[in-house]
């Protein structure tokens, strides 16, 4: 296997985790680039079902590097918890590496999201309210803690004495939060650097030279419709979820990543506020939630359902590079008499017809989806493991789709578990 980027290809949730736990038996190495804790990443395994927020995909099979890269941001109480109930389950977490460049969540940040999540009316995001957004504003600011200062009583001082007094004006005239003292941020700090001990990795500029000839695969949160250049701006996380995001946020330059694989399902999902083409507030939605188990790994949020949507699979082909898609959860539809595809939308004002996608979300609610009907398969898929033993209405779906996304599949996914898997 060539370095390979796995990216969400829609607004998250498409089967990352399962893709790149599956491909991760060929790596050495597996990268956590982007995003925090507000990913929810499942990986199936020997019927036991793993959750992960922060730690790579790669982590149940115990002998692959797990890097948390300097593009991460960490909540240190959901990594403990997360770190803690792994290695409860006898995961071997003796090679997960945090980066010291990665910044930290502090409990500031959360209160601030959650406080814009229950004021805000008019334009909410909607967020995990993990403090995402928050934290990644602080690090473009320069004002935010990375976890190597913890490591240093002297920078870290001087730090606090930098940040806090603009934190705190912050937090009391703008949003009428608590302040911190210093003496409280450093108690809290002192803990945070207990979590984070076993696993920092000083020396990762050693670590990625001596795995530079190995095979890495780098592991996206969310996906390129949250991405905060590229995606539906505002309603987005706040990192580069795109496959360029793998450049920066690893440390491995861009020139390490020789393929990148757009995982998408073979409907779409959105969880929190903003547009959605393709969105089926009807029966059709309900159905596609229920056997698609589409309730939020972070927040369990029940998730809004839509039928694929090509319009935006092109434009992730073409903003994160794709050099292939995989394609999951095509068994939900296994009982489906009939099921569409967005080809591209039109302007109810004017009949202007859209195929690359309109990037001013405020006038998506003038648009409608072009949609054209396929018949089902009306067939279990979750126990084929070739293409040539999927139903010919199968097939003939997936050549569509090909044809529409100008990408090749070289994935499908019929199922939870790494066995349910076909490569083509
Ligand atoms: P991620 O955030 O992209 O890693 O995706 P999530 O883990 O949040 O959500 C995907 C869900 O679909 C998880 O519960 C997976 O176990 C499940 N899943 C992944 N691939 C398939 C598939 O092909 N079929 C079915 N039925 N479920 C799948
Ligand atoms: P994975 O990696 C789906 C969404 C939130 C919200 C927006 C901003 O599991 O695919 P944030 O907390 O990031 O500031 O919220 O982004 N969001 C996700 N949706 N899957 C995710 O991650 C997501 N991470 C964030 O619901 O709409
Ligand atoms: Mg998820």
């Amino acid at each position: 296997m060539k370095n390979t980027v796995v990216v969400g290809a829609q607004w998250g949730d498409e089967g990352k985790a399962k893709i790149t736990d599956l491909l991760a038996q060929k790596a050495d190495m597996v990268i956590r680039y982007q995003g925090g804790c507000n990913a929810g990443h499942t990986v199936v395994y020997n019927g036991e079902t793993y959750k992960l927020h922060l730690v790579p995909s790669g982590i149940l099979y115990g002998n692959k590097i797990c890097f948390i890269g300097a593009g991460t941001v960490v909540l240190p109480e959901v990594f403990e918890q997360e770190t803690k109930e792994l290695k409860e389950r006898g995961v071997d977490l003796s090679n997960l590496k945090l980066s010291p460049l990665a910044t930290i969540t502090m409990p500031y940040h959360t209160e601030i999201d959650g406080w814009a999540e229950d004021t805000v009316k008019k334009g909410k995001i909607g967020s995990t309210r993990k403090g995402i957004g928050q934290t990644y504003t602080d690090k473009m600011a320069r004002c935010a803690l990375k976890i190597g200062d913890l490591f240093d009583d002297e920078t870290l001082s001087e730090k606090i004495d930098i940040i806090l007094p603009l934190k705190n004006k912050i937090l009391k005239e703008v949003y009428g939060l608590k302040e911190y003292s210093k003496e409280e941020i450093f108690e809290l700090l002192k803990k945070y650097k207990k979590i984070f001990e076993p696993y920092i990795c000083e020396t990762w500029q050693e670590l990625l030279k001596e795995n530079k000839n190995k095979t890495i695969l780098f592991e996206g949160a969310q996906g390129v419709m949250l991405d905060i250049d590229y995606g539906t701006y505002p309603f987005v996380t706040s990192s580069n979820a795109i496959a360029g995001g793998a450049g920066t946020g690893s440390g491995y330059g861009p020139t390490m990543i020789k393929d990148v694989i757009g995982v998408s399902k073979a409907y779409i999902t959105r969880v929190g506020e903003g547009p959605f083409v393709t969105e089926l507030k009807d029966k059709t939605g309900d159905k596609i939630r229920e056997i698609g188990h589409e309730y939020g790994t972070t927040t369990g949020r029940p998730r809004r359902c839509g039928w694929f949507d090509a319009v935006i699979a092109r434009y992730a082909g073409l903003v994160s590079g794709l050099t292939s898609v995989a394609l999951t959860k095509i068994d939900v539809f296994d009982d489906f008499d009939e099921i569409k595809i967005c080809t591209a939308y039109k302007d109810k004002r004017n009949g202007k017809i859209y195929e690359n996608y309109p990037t001013n979300v405020f006038m998506h609610k003038y648009l409608e989806p072009i949609y054209e009907t396929h018949a089902g398969w009306k067939t279990k898929l979750s126990n084929i493991r070739t293409y040539e033993d999927l139903p010919e209405n199968c097939k003939k779906y997936l050549k569509r789709i090909e044809e529409l996304i100008e990408t090749k599949i070289s994935i499908i996914s019929v199922g939870p578990d790494r066995e349910q898997t076909i490569f083509v």
